[in-house]
């Protein structure tokens, strides 16, 4: 393994004697030592005292904020703070009564001075979910030498206000559904939705509803980096938040001192495009990814295979018996409570579209699929039979996506065929692009104004190059993007993971790993486009236990916990809310 040596400027920041001596008299000392003691083992000696606000309060010494522990059930040692931001951060000459509060979250490296901040994606999944749901994984891939933060964007799960369109969870459930994968036959009604959708969210969110954008976020990660008392960000974000990463280091540049962008989205095409189509470039690629490894690895493993023994024949036989599907789709009964149907839409868009991010759903994807063309659609009615209609209880993806980008009458046709004709020639883009309709429609009527002004820019020159991540065929966030990406920031560099999934961490690799560690600790990027191994198949023996277990056997220590954390990350992220 690459020797990690942690950068002077990491090393030299605060050292825990000189920490200790900024420690800040306080009336309530001694509470402060006890509450100190019960923190020591994990975070360290690095100034913390107790705050004002109580005793389950602390500070740090060169922070401006307070924390209280915020452990989960995994007892992971967490703890938590919430900043206040101005409504709107690109007019702060006319200061208004309106903010959004920022929930904040923290995992404490025990060798930490710095902060690096994540962003799990959407737009709308929580930082409070991945810190603790994926928190530990993240951590041992990091390692102990940075504490890793996250947050709630303005508009998203607990920050307030949060994103909506709808008074409460059960009209959310009651009107938010709506047809719109077959999209000739469902465009009239989506069409007609749209139109009260677009309408109920400014009525429900009032003033705040212009300002849930990218730039604004952007902003938002200054004002945490000053609360926190750091200067540069230092910054790792997943499928979107390579787009809130681009946008921060576009907006400001001299902050962006270790910035990371994981699995790309292109930020021309997300500004300034009309279409997203180019999002799905690759999305067939990767179902071909899947049938061919399926039959390179057997029908032991792949029970697909048996159907045909080559990628192409598997690709014919499961595309066909798709439509026998699609014409007849087929009852499942569990007992009187429990029945149904499993159709097309269900076994394409809730089971095959999510696997193509997650390659270790893939095993459990061909048995289901397998099952299903021999006539027995239980466990594939089981899995993907019954799924809510929303899958986070707020907008912020709605707001954000038509905030930032090319949405409104003024860039759209207002009559519904010739939008359609305009669209139609999208949908063979991919077996997938049904996925999008919906999304077209609300760009296409959103009355919402725009309040920023970002438009990304090349030749960027940033206080540190980019370290731009990607697999080689990610079925929503193409490497075509991560190449833009590549040109547009200067000195940046790309490395790929050469496999399938959506972001580099869909698949264990050690040796991205590797090179994550050595940007983060001492800035150090590849001399040139870099492709690094996936370490396991894409197919394995079931585990009975449904534990993750390694897939490879690593010598070194540390090495093998790193390779641990990634299957059990590549198992466990939720991809299905990190869009
Ligand atoms: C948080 O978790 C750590 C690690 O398990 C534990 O030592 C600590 O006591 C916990 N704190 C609280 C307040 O539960
Ligand atoms: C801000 O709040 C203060 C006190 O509540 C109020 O007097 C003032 O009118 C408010 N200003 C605006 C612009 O809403
Ligand atoms: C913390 O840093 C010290 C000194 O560099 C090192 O010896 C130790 O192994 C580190 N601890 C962890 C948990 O990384
Ligand atoms: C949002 O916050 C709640 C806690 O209030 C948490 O239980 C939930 O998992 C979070 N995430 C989502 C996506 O709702
Ligand atoms: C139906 O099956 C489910 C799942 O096996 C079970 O939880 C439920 O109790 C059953 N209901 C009846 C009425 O048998
Ligand atoms: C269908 O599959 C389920 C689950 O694998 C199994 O329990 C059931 O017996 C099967 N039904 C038939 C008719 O084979
Ligand atoms: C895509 O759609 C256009 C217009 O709807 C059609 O003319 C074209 O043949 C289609 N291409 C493919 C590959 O299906």
């Amino acid at each position: 393994m690459t020797e990690l040596v942690m950068d002077e400027k990491y090393t030299s920041r605060g050292s825990s004697w000189s920490r200790q001596k900024d420690l800040r008299p306080k009336n309530h000392l001694i509470v402060a030592l006890f509450i100190m003691c019960c923190y020591l083992s994990f975070y360290g000696w690095s100034g913390i005292s107790q705050a004002k606000d109580g005793p389950n309060y602390f500070e740090y010494s060169d922070e401006n904020i307070n924390w209280k522990p915020c452990n989960n059930s995994n007892s992971l040692p967490l703890e938590c703070s919430s900043i206040k931001v101005p409504i709107d951060q690109f007019d702060l000459e006319h200061p208004r009564n309106e903010t959004f509060i920022i929930p904040l979250i923290r995992m404490r490296g025990i060798n930490a001075t710095q902060n690096l901040f994540l962003n799990p994606g959407g737009p709308g999944a929580s930082g409070f979910d991945l810190l603790h749901r994926r928190g530990e994984q993240l951590k041992a891939i990091i390692g102990e030498g940075f504490h890793l933060v996250s947050f709630d964007p303005r508009g998203v799960n607990n920050s307030v206000p949060r994103a909506s369109c709808y008074p409460d969870e059960r009209t959310r459930q009651e009107l938010s559904r709506v047809r719109s994968l077959d999209v000739l036959s469902d465009s009239p009604e989506v069409f007609a939705w749209a139109k009260n959708f677009i309408q109920a969210c400014p009525d429900t969110m009032g003033e705040y509803a212009k300002y849930l954008n990218t730039p604004q976020t952007a902003a938002d990660m200054n004002d945490i980096l000053d609360a926190l008392g750091q200067e540069d960000m230092i910054y790792w974000g997943f499928s979107y938040g390579s787009l809130l990463g681009q946008t921060y280091a576009g907006l400001f540049p001299e902050r962006s001192k270790r910035i990371i962008i994981d699995g790309v989205i292109d930020q021309f095409d997300w500004y300034g495009g009309l279409f997203e189509a180019q999002s799905l470039v690759d999305t067939d690629m990767v179902l071909d990814g899947f049938f061919e490894e399926c039959v390179k690895s057997g029908p032991e493993r792949c029970p697909l295979a048996r159907m045909a023994a080559t990628k192409k024949e598997l690709r014919g036989k499961v595309l066909s018996s798709m439509t026998v599907l699609q014409d007849q789709p087929i009852s499942v009964y569990i007992n009187k409570s429990i029945h149904g149907l499993l159709d097309y839409e269900k076994l394409w868009f809730n089971g095959v579209f999510p696997a193509l991010h997650k390659p270790s759903m893939w095993s459990e994807l061909a048995h289901n699929m397998y099952n299903v063309f021999q006539g027995n659609a239980t466990d594939a009615f089981l899995a993907y039979g019954n799924q809510e209609a929303q899958k986070w209880r707020h907008e912020a993806f709605e707001f954000i996506t038509l905030n930032d980008g090319i949405s409104g009458p003024e860039h759209w046709p207002q009559d519904r065929q010739t939008f359609l004709d305009k669209i139609a020639p999208l949908f063979n883009l991919s077996l997938f692009s049904p996925v999008q309709s919906k999304n077209y429609y609300l760009r296409q009527q959103w009355t919402v104004s725009r309040t920023h002004s970002y438009v990304p820019r090349k030749n960027m020159k940033t206080a540190h190059p980019l370290l731009i991540l990607s697999t080689t065929y990610d079925p929503v966030c193409p490497l075509i993007a991560a190449k833009t990406a590549n040109e547009a920031f200067e000195g940046s560099k790309i490395v790929e993971v050469s496999g399938y999934g959506h972001c580099s961490i869909a698949v264990p690799s050690l040796c991205l790993a590797k090179y994550v560690r050595a940007f983060l600790y001492e800035g150090r990027l590849p001399h040139t486009y870099t492709q690094c191994e996936v370490d396991s198949p894409y197919f394995h023996e079931s585990d009975k236990s449904g534990q993750s277990s390694p897939q490879r056997v690593f010598e070194d220590t540390e090495e093998a916990e790193i390779h641990l954390a990634q299957v059990l990350l590549a198992d466990g992220w939720d991809f299905a809310s990190a869009n």
